[in-house]
């Protein structure tokens, strides 16, 4: 009997285990795959500004962005985005649940966090299909300041507005968070 009974108690932690390890392994997963989405991201914005400055680097962001974003999607079989809370494309809004998240990581950066090192994760059931979720924020640094700062030179002000009639993504400073990465994993 007791062994019985210890079996089942030893199944349930093993179970209990697997379920946490899967996890983590989701998140750490997640994060490498953020990262990897700003380090391409950020040297090819880098690349661009230096061979033609602001103007020529709108492009990297306009069309480079979304497809680096759709081929992580598509090789892990997850949903990986960019959002924000003033959003420069409408494409990038955020749904109700990432909008909780981006106020919460504001909230937090209030209490004293590291904007760097804001991620969030969660277990959605919708309609009883189960997902993972995770978002990481994008702090603003120096170089995004070109097109998403307080003074935006005229030329990449008109091309900006060309592309983007709605654009909200304006006047951030350095330090403030500009959005986060946002991936769903199907489980
Ligand atoms: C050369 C201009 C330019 C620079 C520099 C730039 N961005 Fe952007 N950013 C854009 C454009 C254009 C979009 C819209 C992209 C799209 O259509 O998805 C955008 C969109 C975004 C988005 C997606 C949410 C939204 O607003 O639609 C985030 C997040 C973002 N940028 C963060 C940054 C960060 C962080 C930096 C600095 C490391 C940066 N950007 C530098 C032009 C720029």
């Amino acid at each position: 009997m007791n062994k019985i009974v210890l079996s089942i108690i030893g199944l349930g932690l093993i179970a209990g285990c697997t379920v946490a390890d899967d996890l983590e392994q989701r998140t750490t997963e997640s994060a490498a795959v953020a990262k990897e989405f700003m380090m391409t991201l950020k040297g090819e914005l880098q690349t661009a500004m230096q061979e033609g400055g602001p103007v020529n680097a709108i492009q990297v962001c306009n069309t480079r962005a979304p497809s680096i974003a759709a081929d992580f999607s598509e090789k892990k079989g997850w949903t990986v985005a960019r959002t924000s809370l003033k959003y420069r494309n409408p494409d990038n809004a955020p749904d109700a649940w990432e909008r909780q998240v981006l106020e919460q990581f504001e909230e937090r950066k209030a209490k004293g966090e590291d904007p760097k090192q804001l991620s969030y994760t969660e277990v959605i059931e919708n309609g009883g299909v189960k997902s993972y979720r995770f978002m990481k924020a994008i702090p603003t640094g120096a170089v995004c300041l070109a097109c998403h700062g307080e003074k935006i030179d005229a030329t990449v002000e008109s091309k900006i507005q060309e592309l983007y009639p709605e654009d909200q993504a304006r006047g951030y400073s350095e330090g403030d968070i500009r959005g986060a990465f946002t991936i769903t994993q199907p489980m």
